[in-house]
């Protein structure tokens, strides 16, 4: 079957999807007309099931070529491989960490987006257009008992200013054009057990990403940290950055012994041109997007 024709089949499935998530809707609902509220879950039916579709369509073309080349080649990491590769020979490569501290200004705006923003628990939610950590269960009720997770979505403006304030020290780490594609936020509790991100690890992530990690909270044994490989733990007041290639070089979080330590997570995605977009994010359990070319349709 060729590309055109699953491309047809897919959708006529969301076309034929259509009545039958109508009736469904309606079969639930309490009252037999479509008020507002029903238009408003119908319509974010029909976006969830359109950016699926989206997604198998690319995981199928991929998972084509890997048949048709009859060899066991991971074809997501080849693809990521080979825009960073043209990335690179483009705009050179990036800085392995750097290090500058937020704006005073901007850090008591972003302590009180951290502090405003939702709880939530990780592996709860997943973004279709996303590849997913896949936490397992327990792990996942591990990391919701050492940390609080806030919602990456309530902290998009913030995260905009940022951007901007300090554009010429993130070009500087980058080196390249990007966007970030994922915003995570948690506060790390005090004395927890050493476990997952708290244990030597890089991110595993594919090629072209890389990491800003904000630090709201100071950086300080009783506070919490975070260490690279052949280096001390990182010691600061409140507001330091990092940015880092996360899945090159080997890091973990320590956790405070009295304090906790809030954070805001951003995953950089490198780009061959500037976009000029603004951040996005997917879910806390994401890791990035499924396909580099996705990067401007999301
Ligand atoms: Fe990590």
């Amino acid at each position: 079957m060729g590309t055109a024709e699953i491309r047809q089949a897919l959708s006529k499935i969301l076309r034929a999807s259509i009545p039958a998530l109508t009736m469904v809707l309606f079969a639930f609902s309490s009252t037999n007309s479509l008020d507002t509220t029903h238009f408003l879950i119908l319509s974010s039916m029909l976006f969830k099931l359109r950016t699926f579709i989206k997604n198998i369509r690319h995981k199928v073309a991929l998972s084509l070529s890997l048949r048709l080349h009859g060899k066991n080649v991971d074809f997501e990491k080849l693809a990521f491989e080979l825009y960073n590769a043209s990335v690179d020979k483009k705009w050179g490569f990036p800085k392995d960490y750097y290090l500058f501290h937020l704006d005073q200004k901007w850090l008591k705006d972003m302590l009180r987006a951290f502090d405003l923003s939702n709880n939530i628990n990780l592996g709860v939610d997943y973004h279709p257009m996303y590849l997913s950590s896949n936490t397992k269960k327990e792990a996942a009720r591990m990391l919701n008992r050492n940390n609080q997770y806030k919602d990456g979505k309530d902290l998009v403006s913030v995260i905009e200013l940022f951007l901007n304030h300090h554009k010429d020290q993130l070009s500087e780490a980058i080196g390249s054009p990007h966007r970030i594609i994922n915003i995570r936020a948690w506060e790390m509790l005090p004395a927890t057990e050493i476990f997952g991100p708290s244990d030597w690890h890089t991110d595993g992530f594919h090629s072209g990403h890389m990491k800003i990690m904000l630090y709201l909270t100071e950086l300080s044994a009783s506070g919490g940290s975070i260490q690279l490989w052949n280096n001390s733990p990182l010691e600061s007041k409140p507001g330091l950055v990092l940015v880092f290639k996360n899945s090159d070089l080997m890091h973990r979080a320590i956790p405070g012994r009295i304090g906790s330590r809030k954070l805001i997570e951003l995953t950089v995605q490198r780009t061959e041109v500037d976009y000029a977009l603004k951040p996005v994010t997917g879910s806390t359990d994401d890791r990035h997007l499924v396909a580099p070319w996705l990067v401007n349709k999301v």
